[in-house]
């Protein structure tokens, strides 16, 4: 044992700092431009000052936010600094890998109001649903339940998880009219579902077809009350896809009260494009193992020195390889921009011009709003579904007008709106017109 601990040593004081975690040697972080603002020297409580921070095209209205996200300024400038670095020496700028991801799991981690420590960095919702069920122990008799409303991301994660174990996947509907869910009814259907063998509850916090939002912390309850008297190794977690409420709804993790919450930061919190996190709670970490080797103490030291020292939830199940890092560093920025802002700010505003779509598009006689207009169930999310002729031709034209929204990517597929801090009142009030001339 204390022969193994001192070739761990003489191992960390010869490798290179980028494999052992090893801070001294690092790139800095670049500094930014005097000539760019600070965010404590931008009025952000001015919706327009935060609008200005985007370089959207300013002759659309852009209700696309749950697809992939424009960057604001501090997010490009940071991305730019990095790039810099990267194209003037790379092996420096690498060489400060492990103390920068630290860094955006101290930001990610103070917006969550969780331990940096329990965040793995990804690239994309996708990539954390793959890791977090490939991650599972799942085995044959195991019960996996979802819903008909999840999206491709979990559904497909899942039937590829469960193949390998021998487990069975289950999908039930929640609400048969999303118009008119209600939250006991969803909670209830969920409730009735879980079995004993359940060992895995996936759910999606906002569904991308229908603009629900769950009611997350209830169905959590009810998991936690399928779990009472179970051993450990027979709990059911409770995993949520959180990527359309992660920016858009100011609840976190622990408020949620799920067990692992995996979501891109590209979408809502108009993080760098290619960048997601999963954040498991201490006991839920524990059963997810990594799937891709991580580049970080102590996998990497282990390896050279045959130790069996165990990771940290976070840098265990942290994909190494070289990554996009000129991204994955500006991620910090993206945190530090919505702080700056006020999550609960953010989420309001959200709110604020979803209900102000959804009131107007409810009176518009050629769509049915699908969304609930309950604000409890719904965040930025807006659907309708067209009442005659084809929707995707409804997205065309209202590109025409300027209004850019899209279709859901599902078997229904509805005309679907994204409210969030660059869009207006008055944008939304023309997609609302435009919607009634074009469906007249
Ligand atoms: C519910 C849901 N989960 C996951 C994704 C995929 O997100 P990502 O691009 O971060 O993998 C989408 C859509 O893009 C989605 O609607």
């Amino acid at each position: 044992m204390a022969g193994a601990r001192l070739r761990r040593r003489t191992v960390l004081a010869g490798a290179p700092a980028l494999l052992v975690g090893c801070s001294d040697g690092g790139s800095d972080r670049p500094a930014a431009a005097s000539s760019q603002p600070s965010l404590d020297e931008l009025d952000l409580t001015d919706w327009e000052v935060v609008r200005a921070q985007f370089a959207l095209d300013p002759e659309l209205a852009h209700f696309a936010a749950y697809v992939l996200a424009s960057h604001p300024v501090p997010v490009r400038a940071a991305v730019e600094r990095w790039r810099d670095a990267f194209e003037a020496d790379p092996a420096a700028a690498v060489a400060g890998e492990l103390e920068h991801d630290d860094e955006v799991r101290a930001a990610a981690a103070g917006y969550l109001g969780v331990d940096a420590a329990e965040i793995a960095l990804t690239g994309s919702t996708t990539m954390g649903l793959g890791l977090v069920y490939h991650g599972l122990a799942l085995r044959p008799g195991d019960h996996v339940l979802t819903t008909t409303h999840d999206f491709y991301s979990t559904h497909e994660a899942l039937r590829l998880a469960a193949a390998r174990g021998g487990a069975e996947v289950e999908q039930v509907a929640l609400y048969d009219d999303p118009a008119t869910a209600s939250a006991d009814e969803v909670t209830g259907r969920l409730a009735a579902a879980i079995r004993p063998a359940t060992r895995v509850v996936a759910l999606t916090w906002v569904h991308s077809n229908t603009g629900v939002k769950l009611p997350v912390r209830a169905m959590a309850d009810a998991v936690a009350a399928a779990n009472a008297g179970r051993a450990d190794a027979d709990r059911a977690i409770l995993v949520l896809d959180a990527v359309h409420g992660l920016g858009a709804d100011a609840a976190r993790p622990r408020d949620l009260g799920c067990d692992v919450f995996v979501s891109g930061t590209h979408k809502w919190l108009f993080g760098p494009r290619g960048t997601g996190l999963v954040w498991a709670a201490a006991g839920a970490g524990v059963v997810v193992a990594p799937t891709i080797p991580s580049f970080t103490a102590p996998s990497f030291v282990n390896w050279l020195t045959g130790d069996d020292q165990p990771s940290p939830f976070g840098v265990g199940n942290t994909p190494g390889g070289y990554q996009a890092f000129e991204h994955r560093w500006a991620a910090t920025e993206a945190f530090a921009f919505h702080q700056a802002i006020g999550p609960d700010r953010v989420a309001a505003r959200t709110q604020e011009l979803a209900t102000r779509l959804k009131d107007g598009l409810a009176d518009v006689g050629g769509v049915r709003l699908v969304t609930p207009r309950d604000p409890g169930l719904s965040a930025g999310l807006v659907c309708v579904e067209v009442a005659r002729g084809d929707p995707s031709e409804l997205v065309r034209q209202l590109r025409d007008a300027r209004i850019v929204a899209s279709l859901t990517p599902y078997r229904e597929t509805y005309v679907r709106f994204g409210t969030s801090i660059v869009t207006t009142p008055d944008q939304v009030d023309a997609a609302v017109e435009a919607v009634a001339e074009l469906t007249r």
